[in-house]
């Protein structure tokens, strides 16, 4: 098959695929039509194979839904074992991209022509995966649509910017929720796109647990297990007070940010029986800890760099301020969100006794 672009052979995880040999701009945009391909979401691809091999009830079958080069599907095929993959893209180019690649990694898998809605009208899976240019707003809907009486979701977003709150507007138009620029704001991005998926899934008779969450590179990424139900949806509003803590409030107050996902992130029992594989990238190995580590703990965190600014100290070395919100009874964690923030659930109060303890 002669392809109408360039090509190169990179090894991702277990694969060996063929992309598009054109120079790539800065950042996560595609270049003119070919398909895309970006390897700092390589991460991203290495979380979502150790744990679609994992998947709480194993998977028959997975879509990748928007495959570009066809990535994430045949790694999901090679290295979790999903026995069926369907791929989709609805450029041709890419399409052809994907065949060859499934030649070359000797994958049986289908391939779909068509918008990504049109096949979710017409097939269900016990996976399905949604990997955008920017907001995945246009495609929930439909992917919520599965008939299946459970089934997982992944979803990543690549227009942090709106979401962490560089541009509130936009975050308000799409996601219906008002985002903030702090050193949270990341966490807060990512809880409100989950708090979204959970709304678009309440409208559809659905409840929605989330299995792994994260927030890496350019990209926020959640992994959810999509159920049948009604059950009201932890989701709340919260204040971010001076002091750095947050409170719950209601949406009418002002400065509020929100609504968002005010649950768990991930499931701790489902991370916990995760294995890594020789395919993992030190990054994903990394990630999942710090995932392991942070899962229990209550939403947000605190920023060292917020303390030692507002009690004037220089900050202390983050395992002694862990230790010291310890040995104070409280529990308390890095978090993947910021390699200077503190997960924990002690009160603001005795997270700055703490922290000045572990100063001196
Ligand atoms: C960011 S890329 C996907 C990257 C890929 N998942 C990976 O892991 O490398 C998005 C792809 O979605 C395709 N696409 C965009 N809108 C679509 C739609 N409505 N239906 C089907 N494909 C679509 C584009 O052609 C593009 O190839």
């Amino acid at each position: 098959m002669t392809l109408p672009f360039p090509t190169v052979e990179v090894v991702e995880g277990r694969a060996r695929l063929l992309v598009p040999d054109v120079p790539r701009r800065k950042g996560p945009l595609p270049r003119g039509d070919v398909p895309f391909y970006n390897p700092t979401n390589a991460v991203n691809r290495d979380v979502s194979a150790v744990l679609l091999a994992r998947w709480p009830g194993g998977l028959r079958d997975a879509f990748d839904g928007l495959a570009a080069t066809g990535a994430w599907g045949i790694r999901i095929a090679l290295e979790a074992s999903v026995p069926r993959v369907v791929f989709n893209d609805r450029s041709r180019d890419a399409c052809d991209l994907v065949r060859a690649n499934l030649d070359r990694n000797h994958v049986d898998g289908e391939v779909r022509t068509a918008d990504m809605q049109d096949v979710l009208r017409s097939e269900s899976f016990d996976f399905v995966d949604i990997d955008p240019f920017g907001p995945p707003t246009p495609f929930l809907r439909a992917a919520i649509a599965g008939d299946r009486p459970e089934f997982g979701l992944g979803v990543t977003a690549t227009d942090t910017a709106p979401l962490s709150g560089t541009y509130p507007e936009a975050c308000v138009r799409r996601y219906g929720a008002r985002p903030l620029r702090c050193p949270q704001g990341h966490e807060i991005g990512l809880r409100i796109l989950i708090g979204h998926i959970a709304r678009r899934a309440a409208e559809a008779g659905r409840v929605i647990e989330p299995v792994l969450s994260f927030s890496a590179e350019h990209f926020l990424r959640t992994h959810l297990r999509v159920l049948r139900g009604r059950d009201p949806a932890p989701i709340a509003t919260f204040t971010r007070d001076p002091d750095g803590g947050f409170h719950p409030c209601e949406p009418s107050e002002r400065g509020s940010i929100g609504p968002l996902w005010s649950g768990p992130l991930s499931d701790r029992e489902v991370l916990s029986r995760l294995r890594t594989t020789e395919w993992s990238r030190s990054q994903a190995v990394r990630l999942l800890d710090a995932l392991r580590s942070e899962a229990d703990l209550p939403p947000f965190f605190a920023s060292t760099d917020d303390l030692a600014r507002r009690l004037r100290v220089s900050p202390p070395r983050l395992d002694r301020f862990l230790d010291a919100l310890r040995a104070m009874g409280y529990r308390a964690a890095r978090t993947h969100f910021d390699p200077r923030g503190v997960k924990t659930d002690a009160p603001m109060g005795d997270i700055e006794r703490a922290f000045s303890e572990a100063t001196n």
